[in-house]
């Protein structure tokens, strides 16, 4: 019995270092990086502030002083990004969106913010931005038009990346509204993209380039990768979990074609992050947090930095959670499985360690319990031959050293999701962890 035992355990094992051998084979193989856009920028997803889904295009600073799209909003972020902990746990880029500018060019052509929402223009508070240690972001449109109706940089590109430089700005994010063609879309995205880089400046290029060509257009996400830092796929998102749901449906149905592109210097963006708001429910948000960890998304806040819960701000600075959307391993995770109102999406990380996240999708009841196989995790290796586990969200406890072949049974809330961190189990790591 006992020899019989330890066969199998040594089988096991050779098995499992067999696993370990592709799974390393196929994470040196597929290192994007090379021929990603060559600014140097956005090694990791970005991370900041972003006014478009709390915000929008309020620009009527008469009826709302408070919350029109105006110099003195953005300052008072920038200022709570860097006093509430925000720039410490890693929101660097304060993002302008649609709605700044003023409805003409200038004499010489050049793009300015309303004179009357920004009396200082850009430049002053670009300044300003970065006296608080910040980064600013701003908004053009590669067409005629912007989507809310102001001028649009196409015959500008150059023009508007030096305007852009000047001022000092450190992020663009640049919107597919108002194009003639498909043509147009693709060599405009391009020409900003060259544009940017010759101005000498370090410019996040953010595109909405894929998404403007579906579902008409097959996207190729090689070449997108050559010239944006990140790109959105799919709609707009809003404050509910039907967009949330939507997007992780869309982001899981295309994950073979995504994923593979995704990596230092260039990512998927799933859009901004909506939590601290009105619409998502506590496990909702935490739902967000823990999948746009796994996407490796962006991680741009859309809400009110001057009200907002401390629950939501605990959930959106939480480090370990940051840890995986930073991870310097660059790989985006993807849905694992998806079975009885559950989904299970996990992620590599570096050292060999994973994410995993599991999702309660039904919507009626109480918590229910998911039980997965350690077996099943990571493409065999998660937690092979034994690993430690850390439950990160909804909240943090240690769940101890656990073997290949055992399994983990884990309440999780309806529309919620559970958080895990599998680690290996060195002698360290186990040290540390008790
Ligand atoms: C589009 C974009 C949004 C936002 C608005 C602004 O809809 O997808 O993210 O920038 O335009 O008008």
């Amino acid at each position: 019995m006992m020899t019989a035992t330890v066969k199998l355990a040594s089988r096991v094992r050779r098995l499992g270092y067999v696993l370990a051998f592709c799974f390393l084979a196929q994470v040196l193989w597929d290192v994007p990086g090379t021929w990603a856009l060559n600014n140097g920028l956005a090694r990791t997803p970005t991370m900041g502030w972003l006014h478009w889904e709390r915000f929008m295009c309020n620009v009527d600073c008469q009826e709302d002083p408070d919350s029109c799209i105006s110099e003195k909003l953005f300052r008072q972020i920038a200022e709570l990004m860097a006093s509430d902990g925000w720039k410490d746990a890693g929101y660097e880029y304060l993002c302008i969106d649609d709605c700044w500018m003023a409805p003409k060019r200038d004499s010489q052509g050049r793009l300015q913010a309303d004179p009357k929402r920004f009396p200082g223009g850009i430049r002053r508070l670009a300044d300003y931005v970065h006296s608080k240690g910040l980064k600013l972001g701003i908004y053009a449109d590669v067409g005629n038009k912007t989507c809310a109706g102001f001028p649009g940089s196409f015959g500008y590109y150059d023009i508007d990346a030096k305007t852009f430089a000047e001022w000092g700005v450190d992020l663009l994010k640049f919107d597919g509204c108002y194009c003639d063609s498909i043509k147009h879309l693709a060599d405009g995205y391009k020409r900003m993209s060259l544009a940017l880089n010759r101005t000498g400046r370090s410019i996040v290029y953010s595109c909405e380039w894929p998404l403007y060509m579906q579902p008409l257009f097959k996207p190729n996400y090689t070449e997108i990768r050559e010239y944006c830092n990140h790109w959105r796929n799919f709609a707009d998102i809003y404050d509910s979990w039907q967009s949330i749901k939507n997007i992780l449906d869309w982001t899981s149905s295309n994950q073979e074609k995504i994923i593979p592109v995704a990596g230092p210097g260039g990512w998927n963006d799933p859009d901004m992050l909506v939590i601290g708001n009105f619409g998502l429910s506590w496990n909702q948000q935490v739902t967000q947090m823990a999948l746009w960890a796994i996407m490796a998304a962006p991680l741009l806040m859309s809400n009110d930095l001057r009200h907002i819960s401390p629950e939501a701000k605990a959930l959106l600075q939480d480090k370990d959670v940051i840890a995986i959307n930073q991870d310097p391993l660059g790989k985006q995770g993807y849905r694992l499985r998806k079975d009885n109102n559950f989904e299970v999406w996990e992620r590599p990380l570096l050292n060999l360690a994973w994410a995993v996240a599991m999702v309660n999708l039904q919507e009626i009841g109480g918590p229910r319990a998911y039980t997965i196989s350690l077996t099943s995790l990571g493409q065999g290796l998660g937690c092979n031959p034994d690993c430690l586990i850390t439950q990160l969200l909804p909240v943090k406890r240690k769940l101890g050293f656990h073997e290949w072949t055992s399994s983990l049974k884990i309440q999780i809330n309806p529309t919620g999701t559970v958080l895990l961190r599998l680690e290996k189990a060195n002698l360290t790591s186990l040290k540390n962890f008790h």
